[in-house]
């Protein structure tokens, strides 16, 4: 079926998971255009060099300290055209960034088709995330085709009251890139840094989470570092600056643990698998490690990615400095515990998602 499909997104995980779906639908010869909105700067396009795409256009919206309200007006007004010129048959948006959503807003004002990727993930808790609960809800509202990585999120939908023929459960396509980006033979100064010790890959950036209870989770984890020698932790640091201040504050004068920019897709995957275990309050980290066998402590108080809970590989460990200390201590004393959760389980499918989203579009 010869459809033209646009396919947007605008930020780190919306690239590394739509990346994939994009050289799927232009290997099953789509005629596929592709618009970023911005609202990451480096950190998306390094993501777009890896994959060697070029996008069709840029909506460049990215500032300083932008708010949800610059991000979702900016993207709105600048969309407007290219969807207008464009006139696509179907828009395919990711999950549950304000690209997202408001790609998909713009969609609707328009009565253009909208095909959502990663649909169906929810934590029933409308602040929690924020504002990704409300933003993957709303796009549900629009969307037309559902591509639901698990059962779960099948389920979640249906309960919603969408139409099961419009669901496909298609397995997540972050598998299709950690397939790609994992090497045996991988190496980085910081991986050498940390060789002989147990080393705890980390990142935290959420917005419900900065202030108070970030500090508390880094006050917790600093605990950690003073009571175990043989530990080092790497955290390459989100962008926003406000998270750097407060890693800063709560991290000076502590030598065991480096905090870097972003890192790469491929550098980021590769640290994962060399790590000890994994400290995060980020949605994709929580799909990627259960494959990798890596356990993972979530430090938020909900996840809308229940699937790898009940093995024990994922624990949520919510933001409190005790709770975030008992959780490390637990994984780095009990080495019986740690090696019975450390198994790899292909939670979110194998590494074809895109290929079925492609034939779903343009079969
Ligand atoms: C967004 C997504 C979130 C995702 C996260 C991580 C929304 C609502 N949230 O949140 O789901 O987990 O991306 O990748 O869309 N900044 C920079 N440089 C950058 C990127 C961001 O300076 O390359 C600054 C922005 O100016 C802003 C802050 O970081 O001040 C937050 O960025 P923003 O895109 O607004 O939201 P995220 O917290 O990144
Ligand atoms: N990631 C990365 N570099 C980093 C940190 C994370 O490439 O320094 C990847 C990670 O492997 C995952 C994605 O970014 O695929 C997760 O994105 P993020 O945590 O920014 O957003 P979320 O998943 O929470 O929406």
């Amino acid at each position: 079926m010869m459809r033209k499909i646009l396919v947007v997104f605008g930020t780190r995980p919306e690239a590394i998971k739509m990346c994939p779906v994009i050289h799927a639908l232009k290997s099953l010869g789509g005629c596929v255009k592709v618009c970023i909105t911005g609202q990451h700067g480096d950190m998306l396009n390094e993501i777009l060099d890896i994959f060697h795409i070029v996008p069709d256009y840029d909506l460049k919206i990215m500032k300083p300290n932008q708010s949800l309200f610059d991000i979702t007006v900016n993207i709105l007004q600048k969309i407007e055209i290219i969807l207008k010129s464009e006139l696509p048959d179907i828009v395919l948006v990711h999950g549950d960034t304000s690209t997202a959503f408001s790609s998909a807003l713009a969609c609707f004002y328009l009565k253009i088709p909208v095909g959502h990727v990663e649909a169906g993930l929810r934590t029933g808790e409308i602040y929690s995330p924020f504002p990704e609960e409300f933003n993957r809800s709303a796009v549900s509202l629009i969307s037309q085709y559902d591509f639901a990585p698990t059962e779960l999120a099948q389920r979640n939908l249906i309960k919603e009251g969408k139409k099961p023929e419009q669901i496909y459960v298609t397995g997540n396509t972050v598998i299709d890139t950690l397939n790609f980006t994992i090497k045996a033979n991988y190496k980085h100064k910081e991986l050498q840094w940390s060789a002989g010790s147990r080393l705890i890959l980390m990142t935290a950036h959420r917005r419900e989470n900065v202030g108070k209870p970030m500090e508390n989770m880094f006050k917790g984890i600093r605990k950690i570092l003073d009571e175990y020698p043989d530990v080092k932790i790497i955290y390459p640091i989100h962008p926003n600056p406000k998270v750097l201040t407060i890693a800063n504050k709560i991290f000076q004068n502590c030598e065991r643990i480096h905090l870097i920019n972003p890192l790469d897709v491929v550098s980021f995957h590769n640290f994962m698998a060399r790590s000890y275990f994994i400290l995060t309050d980020s949605g994709g980290i929580q799909e990627e490690a259960p494959s990798l066998g890596k356990p993972v402590l979530i430090m938020r108080n909900s996840t809308e990615r229940p699937e790898g809970l009940n093995t024990g590989i994922l624990r949520l460990v919510g933001t409190d400095s005790e709770s975030v200390y008992h959780g490390c201590k637990t994984l780095l004393d009990d080495k019986n515990k740690y090696a019975r959760i450390s198994q790899k389980t292909n939670l979110y499918g194998n590494g074809n998602a895109s290929e079925k989203i492609a034939q779903i579009l343009l079969t």
